[in-house]
């Protein structure tokens, strides 16, 4: 491992020691200093004290002027790009050096906070396109032949002798349940419900057709008084929704979840998913694991909202998805 170099504190105080010392030495050479006499030794332990008390002093003065560094530092180290809106605050006691230093590093942070909003809409907006177009693709092509031959079945069916009519009348069943099915992915790509309806109803139904699945009951609570959202505000509630949904039924192993949406005080909007299943294995589960959560986050953040993810009970039961927006 590299060793890491002196600080620059330790530095400056060497130089100025080294230039006090020699100093002192020419001037004792300049004075013709005679060490042998009783004299000379005296001059020179009262030389040395005052040389060990300019040191010290300096030492003293360079630490008091170098902290306004160093807590810049320290609060260069804590600044975490996942949580945006820190800045290293103007220090009292702050020197010009420190105070530009301070203004550069508050000015690279606001670029690349916004180059990564940036980039993170970009994402997003394109998955959502990419999702509409799969949706259209689908509901358009696949949609449409499956209706064909549902058709020709039926057709096929009425002039079948009866064996053949039982057995056609079996295909056409398993035809309409991949219909179904097809409409249900589509659904979930694009949430047309969310254009034609709003947020309310289109959070019902994902919630009832989530209730439908074996094992789990669903609700949703939400408040009368809900502040308008727009368009984009909704579509993050929307998926952020249903990922924690798509997350309870993969990993929750739940047997009841609640979805909630509801008036914060300030007039901000909360969005509560809690299961009373396993919980998360680790208290926070680890960025990179999968990329919901991830995705989750940047929606939320992009949104200027704040999303948290925690375990619900204290026996490490339960899992609650919470956006505030
Ligand atoms: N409701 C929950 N109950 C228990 N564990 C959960 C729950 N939600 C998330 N987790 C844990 O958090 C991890 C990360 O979730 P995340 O949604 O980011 O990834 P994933 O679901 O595994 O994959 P992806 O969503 O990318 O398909 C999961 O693997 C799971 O262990
Ligand atoms: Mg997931």
């Amino acid at each position: 491992m590299r060793r890491r170099p002196p600080a620059l504190l330790s530095q400056v105080l060497a130089v100025n020691t080294l230039l006090i010392v020699a100093t002192v030495f020419v001037a004792s050479v300049a004075a013709r200093l005679d060490l042998k006499s009783a004299d000379g030794l005296h001059q020179f332990l009262v030389v040395a004290a005052a040389i060990f008390a300019t040191v010290l002093a300096n030492g003293i003065i360079l630490r008091r002027r170098f902290k306004p560094l160093e807590r810049l530092v320290e609060t260069m180290g804590r600044v975490d790009l996942s949580t945006p809106g820190v800045r290293a605050e103007r220090q009292a006691d702050e020197p010009a050096d420190v105070e530009r230093l301070r203004e550069a590093f508050n000015g690279m942070l606001d670029r690349l906070e916004a180059e990564r909003a940036g980039a993170a809409a970009a994402v997003l907006r394109a998955q959502e396109e990419e999702r509409a177009r799969i949706a259209r693709d689908l509901h358009d092509e696949v949609n449409q032949a499956l209706t064909a031959i549902l058709l020709r079945l039926q057709a096929s069916a009425a002039d079948a002798p009866e064996d053949l009519a039982a057995e056609l009348a079996e295909t056409r069943a398993l035809a309409q349940q991949a219909m179904d099915e097809l409409l249900r992915l589509v659904r979930e790509l694009r949430p047309t419900a969310l254009d034609d309806h709003g947020l309310v109803p289109a959070l019902r139904s994902q919630v009832t057709e989530f209730g439908r699945r074996p094992g789990i009951t669903a609700e949703l609570d939400v408040d009368d008084d809900l502040p308008d959202l727009s368009p984009d505000e909704q579509l993050v509630v929307y998926r952020i929704a249903q990922e924690s949904l798509s997350n309870v039924a993969r990993h929750a192993d739940a047997t009841h979840v609640t979805v909630s949406l509801g008036r914060l005080p300030g007039g901000h909007v909360r969005l509560r998913v809690a299961d009373d299943g396993v919980g998360l294995r680790s208290p926070s589960p680890t960025p990179g694991t999968g990329l919901g959560l991830a995705g989750m986050r940047e929606r939320a953040l992009l949104a200027g909202g704040k999303l948290d993810v925690r375990t619900r009970a204290l026996d490490g039961s339960g899992t609650v998805v919470e956006l505030a927006l």
